[in-house]
């Protein structure tokens, strides 16, 4: 495919909730997600081993039965998967200070899709999403190394609010 057809395709995905039948390419995903994190930091994010898509898959299935979870996925016309987003509407949680809120914890989009407007889409449609069923605000925890998504949430609004540290 021509690097403008291939264009064209990422720009006319859609963002919408994931089904069951999504999960084998959404784990796979999410599992790049893991392996990118345990790289940039060995002694704070989990290893990923040979079964992290098999692991991810059950967890999102368990998620997909939880009326608090989103599940989101971006798709091509042509049906591919080509990112997705994960996460919940919590309660108030006495630890963070934080009432109930929006978390988004996964984002993700597939190299070859990138730079075409694909992440925005989906922290927006997460965003959207949440706040119809409530959220009065829409938190998210980001690597410190993860410039690119540190980028994409600031040009969307979202300040730094935390620092975790890690001994
Ligand atoms: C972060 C990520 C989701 C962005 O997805 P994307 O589809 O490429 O993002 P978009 O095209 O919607 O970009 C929107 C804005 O984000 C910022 N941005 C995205 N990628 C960037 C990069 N590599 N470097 C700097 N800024 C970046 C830019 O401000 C961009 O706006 P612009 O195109 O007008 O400059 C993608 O790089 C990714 O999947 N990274 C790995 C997973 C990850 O880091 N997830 C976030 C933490 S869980």
């Amino acid at each position: 495919m021509s690097e403008g057809g291939l264009n064209d395709e990422v720009a006319d995905s859609i963002v919408r909730e994931a089904r069951e039948e999504d999960l084998d390419a959404v784990s796979v995903l999410a599992a790049r997600l893991v392996r990118m994190h345990h790289e940039w930091d060995r002694e704070r994010f989990m290893r990923a081993g040979p079964s992290v898509e098999a692991g991810y898959r059950r967890f999102l299935a368990g998620e997909l039965t939880q009326s608090a979870s989103l599940v989101l996925v971006a798709v091509t016309p042509a049906g591919r998967i080509v990112g997705y987003a994960f996460g919940r509407l919590e309660p108030r949680n006495w630890e963070m200070l934080m009432d109930d809120s929006g978390v988004l914890h996964d984002v993700l989009v597939d190299d070859s899709a990138r730079k075409g407007g694909i992440g925005a889409k989906l922290v927006l449609g997460f965003v959207e999403r949440m706040r119809a069923r409530g959220a009065q605000r829409i938190v998210l925890h980001t690597a410190a190394q993860n410039t690119a998504g540190q980028a994409l949430f600031k040009k969307l609004g979202f300040r730094v609010t935390m620092l975790e540290m890690t001994l």
